[in-house]
Order: structure tokens, then sequence, then C-alpha cells
């Protein structure tokens, strides 16, 4: 899951590999690096930590050239250093890897027998060499890499450049993303639209197992058999301007603002107002047939998963399967005729979750994806697309796109109960209205900011938290102790409320927050149990709740946070703000990366 990039250009390529770079740190900033070709010789520029490392040496070592190829890292073979920083090059080749070589180790131990000579500790370096020595004996560029292709083993996306052959790049995609991008007198390739969208909108996506020469001409496209195929040109409809901040300080905090609007905005496309009616597309399947539904996911879109998993049962009777994508294909699932899976993805490229949809496809289950980039893989590969419209989510922590994907999953339900005659007019009115009142809700919920901003040192002093919640909130109690262990490396866990006393109530003492999130509704006077068995071995408990909740139960409580009222199905959306914003200040308090915490990289394209 590294960002990488290329131009075959008609004038210096440097600095706009680079801008290229900026648009792809999302998919990892471990390392990033350079290569161009430059007097007849490959040259490299590569730098460990975030992209300014790379800016800065560029600066004192500038990097001319009009063919070049970039990489953004996030390290799976090797530390983070520069040394295992791409391009990997040999004096003919030079290139750049996103995925994992399953068999590089078999195929080092071969090459080096021959008396090649490693300079890194990656899987990357092994094509390098493979490619190179068939070049060093004569076969041209085109041989070399249709050669080696067959090779290798695991998930690629390569851009390869070639000291003899000074116009021309090639690529590779067999598992993780790769597109050509056309341009004026100029070709590009890339991991993504975005990366390419200053360049050029003009752009086709590789299909599994295609590989494809540019030159500034154009592009020849090869598929697995080496045969010529066409691959249909598409406008990306990208926006060529860098997502800015605008008046925050980071990126989080700006999306987390956002969520009224882009909830309002994924709304109205499954919502029809005059009518009060759900709206979806229609499949091309009845949906009425389907008998059971498996949700698939990994990190939020998992837990916006589990939330869904209440609302398809609830409302449309249909049982529902909720699975970590990581964990789906290994235990042997059971997918009957009937079946519908559900893939959550914000980035729709998540390897797990793409492994997992490719595996339902094959036991002839019908696909559905709640993805928020229209143009992704998971978007491409479904029968039935249904977007989120949350714009693009930079910061690492997902905010937006899970209220925005919970948006779409109630519409979804309810369109699925309306379909399986589970849902009258009623009913559905009903339905449609509290989903129309979620923006305003989310507004009122981010007026709370200050109070949360004000209470978060006491939970930046833990060692531990514990998130609670009962029922559709209990995901939300998953969904907070993700958000604050990923950017403020505090440990925290979620729990069901009920499931404290059997077992993990052990851990209360003085020194553990426990955040409860108990809306009003069915489940409120439960949870309260519940926080109460804390509060009596002498934790210290967060209420969440509305001002009704906080009235019967704040007392005693170190802190609590006041939500709007409203009705059990938007809660899940709602109560999202509060742990969001509590994560992000106690980030902030502690001095963490908040955008780009360590470890982490936005889009995980491997498995
Ligand atoms: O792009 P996806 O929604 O498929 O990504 C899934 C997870 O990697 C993602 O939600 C991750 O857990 C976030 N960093 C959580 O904030």
């Amino acid at each position: 899951m590294c960002g990488i990039i290329g131009i075959v250009g008609k004038d210096g390529v440097a600095e706009r590999l680079v801008e290229g770079l900026r648009r792809l740190e999302y998919r990892g900033y471990d390392s990033a690096g350079v290569a161009a070709i430059h007097d007849g010789a490959i040259e490299r520029r590569r730098a460990e930590g975030k992209l300014a490392n790379l800016v800065k040496e560029l600066e004192s070592n500038p990097l001319p050239g009009t063919t070049g190829i970039a990489h953004t890292r996030w390290a799976t073979h090797g530390a983070p250093t520069t040394s295992n920083a791409h391009p990997h090059a040999t004096k003919e080749v030079a290139l750049v890897h996103n995925g994992i070589i399953e068999n590089f180790k078999a195929l080092r131990e071969e090459l080096t027998a021959r008396g090649r000579v490693f300079a890194s500790e990656t899987d990357t370096e092994v094509v390098a060499h493979l490619v190179s020595e068939l070049v060093e004996q004569g076969a041209s560029p085109r041989d070399a890499v249709a050669q080696v292709l067959p090779r290798l083993h695991g998930a690629f996306a390569l851009a390869i450049l070639f000291r003899g052959s000074p116009d021309m790049l090639i690529g590779a995609r067999l598992g993780s993303p790769l597109v050509v991008g056309y341009g004026d007198g100029e070709t590009y390739l890339g991991s993504d639209a975005l990366a390419l969208a200053p360049l050029t909108q003009r752009i086709a996506y590789l299909e599994e197992g295609d590989w494809v020469v540019i030159t500034k001409d154009g592009a020849e496209i090869f598929d697995k058999d080496n045969a010529p195929v066409e691959r249909p040109i598409t406008i990306s409809g990208v926006t060529g301007e860098l997502i800015s901040k605008g008046n925050h300080r980071h990126y989080m905090l700006k999306e987390i603002y956002e969520q009224p609007v882009v909830v309002a905005q994924t709304l109205r496309s499954y919502l029809r107002r005059m009518e009060d009616q759900v709206s979806l597309p229609v499949p091309d399947f009845d949906l009425g047939t389907i008998r059971r539904v498996t949700i698939v996911a990994c990190g939020t879109s998992y837990y916006a998963g589990m939330v869904a998993k209440y609302w398809f049962e609830q409302l449309a009777r249909v049982p529902a399967d909720v699975d970590v994508a990581s964990e789906f294909r290994y235990r042997a699932p059971v997918m009957e005729d009937g079946g519908l899976m559900i893939v959550i993805s914000q980035s729709g490229e998540t390897a797990d979750t793409l492994a997992a949809l490719r595996h339902a496809r094959s036991e002839g289950q019908k696909i559905a994806a709640v993805v928020n980039v229209p143009t992704s893989t998971m978007a491409r590969e479904a029968d039935l697309l249904l977007p989120t419209h949350a714009g693009p989510e930079i910061g690492v922590a997902s905010t937006k796109a899970f209220t925005c994907q919970l948006a779409v999953l109630a519409a979804f339900a309810a369109n699925l109960a309306r379909a399986k005659g589970r849902l009258d007019a009623k009913a559905e009115k009903e339905l449609v209205r509290h989903l129309a009142e979620a923006p305003a809700a989310l507004n009122a919920a981010l007026a709370y900011d200050e109070s949360i901003e004000a209470m978060a040192h006491l939970i930046a002093v833990a060692r531990d938290v514990l998130y609670l919640g009962r029922g559709p909130d209990y995901p939300l109690a998953l969904e907070g102790a993700l958000k604050l262990k990923e950017i403020s490396y505090i440990h925290a866990e979620g729990y069901a409320a009920g499931e404290m006393k059997h077992g993990p109530i052990a851990l209360i003492d003085d020194k553990v927050p426990v955040i409860v999130l108990a809306p009003s509704g069915p489940l409120f006077e439960k949870t309260v149990s519940n926080m109460q068995e804390v509060q009596a071995r002498g934790g210290k408990v967060v209420l969440i709740s509305d001002y009704d909740g906080v009235q019967a139960a704040g007392e005693g409580c170190i802190a609590t946070i006041t939500m709007p009222k409203v009705h059990p199905l938007i809660a899940p959306m709602v109560y999202a703000v509060p742990v969001q914003l509590l994560a992000y200040h106690v980030a902030v308090a502690k001095g963490t990366d908040v955008d780009q915490p360590r470890n982490l990289a936005k889009s995980v394209t491997v498995e």
C-alpha cells in the first residue's frame, strides 16, 4: 500500500512527480523517492520519513530528466530506511512497486546464487534484478517484463524505468491498482486518478494481469497472456486542486465538521423527500429474493457494518452476518444461493475487502459496494454500487466516511425491507423523516466541541481507556476505542456494556476512564446499570447521553457530554461525533501527528 507515479514527459518531471506523491501520501509515508534518466544514467533521490524530507533532498540535489518514476512507501518488508526506499535500481533498471511479492525469498536466493548483490531488505528489489538480468543479457524491456511477470506471486503495481529506453516506461498490475493517464504529448502511470489529477483527467484503468508500455505518444496495453488489448479511456472528474484544510488545524477536524453537509449530500441521493421514500439504484437482480446479507469490511468501515447488521435484521428481517474482511475467506464461509455480500470501504481499494468480494463472487453471491471512491476497484467490480458522497477523506482516521456509510446502509436496509414487504408506506415515511433529521442533529452534536476539548485532559493522561455501549451503540464503542488508539496511541477497548461483568470489569480502577455511550431509548436503563456496576468499583465514568439521560444518570460521573435527543435509528451517526472529537482533542493534547499517525496509511492495499 504504497503510492506510485510515472511520467514520460516533454519537460522536467521531478517536481511533477513530487506533486503526484503529495496526493498519494495517504497510501503511506515511511519514505519517498524518485528516479529519472539524466545524462544517459539512472539517478535516484530518496529520503526516509515524510515527503517533506524528499523535497529537501531534491532542493539540495535537483534531479533533471523528462522520464521518471516516484514512490511513497508504507513499509512491509524491511525497515523504513533510505536504503529500503523505492525506487530500487540496478545500472539498467529502476522500479517502484505497490504490493507484496510473496515468493521474494526464493527469488532472492536464486538471484544471489547467480551473483546478484542486493542493496535493500525489500521484496521489491528482486523484481529490479530479474528484469535487469534479462536486459543485461540483451532482452528488450518488453520481453524482459513479459518473462518476469509470470514469475511473481502476490500483488503488485509496478512502474519500471530503463536506462537504455529513456522515453518509455513499463507498468504492470496484479492485485494492486494502476491507471494510465493520457496527456498532451505526455503519458503517465499512477496508483489512482487522484495522483494524476493536475496532469490529466483522461484515465484508463488497467485490469488484473495487464501490463503497459507508455511513451510520449500514448500507451500499448497487453493482457496477462501478452495479447494487445484496449482499455476504455474515461474522464476521471477528480479535481486538480489539492484538498486544503481550510481554517482547520487538521484534516481530521475539518472532516469531522463536514459531516452535516456530506451526510445531507449522501442522503439526498438515497431519499425522495417529496414522497418520503427511500430511493436506491435498481440492481440487475431482484432484491426481494435476497435471503441473507453478508457484510464484510475492515476497521471503521467494519463498525459501520456492525451497526447495519441491526438494521438489516430489525427492519428487513433478513439474517445478516458481519465479518472482518481479513478473516472472511479463511473460515470457509457457507454461502448459499440468494446471498448478497455488502462490502463497505472508504477507499474501495482495501486488499482484504477486495479479496473477500472476489471470493464471494466466485461462490455465486451478488455484490453491493458502499464506497466513497466511485472509480475504485470495488466500485467497478460490484453488481450494485452505492456511493457515499463524503468527498475526499484525507485524515488517516476515518470520520465523515463512517457517518456517510451509516446513512447509505440505513437507506439500503429500508429499501430491502420494502422489497421484502416488511416496510409499509407509513413506516417508510417515518423512517425517512428520522433519517432526514440526521444532518441537523450532527450539526447540534458539533456544538459540544469546546466542552469536549475542555475535558480531553482527563483522558490524555490515561494509559488505558474503555468504551461501553449496547445495541447499535456497541459498534460505536468499538469505533471510539479505535479512533483513540490510532491517533493518540492510548490503549483503548470497546465492550458491549453487558459483557463487562463477564471479565473486563476486573480492569476497573480509578486510573481507567470508562466512556459510556447511552442515548435515551430502549437500551438506556440497562446500559446505565452496567455503568453503575463500573462506578461501584471506583471506575471513573464519562457519560455521553442526551439531556434526559445526563439528568437521569450523570451524577457521580467525572464528566458528561450532552448530545441532542435523537431517534435511536440515527443515534449511531450522531454519537460518532463526540467519540471522534474526544479522540481528536486527546491526540492534540498529547501532541501526536493527528492526520498521519505512526505506522498507518490511509489506504491499505496489502493483505
Ligand atoms: O478504505 P477502507 O474503508 O476500506 O479502510 C478500512 C480501514 O483501513 C479504515 O477504516 C481504518 O481502520 C481507519 N484508519 C480507521 O480510522
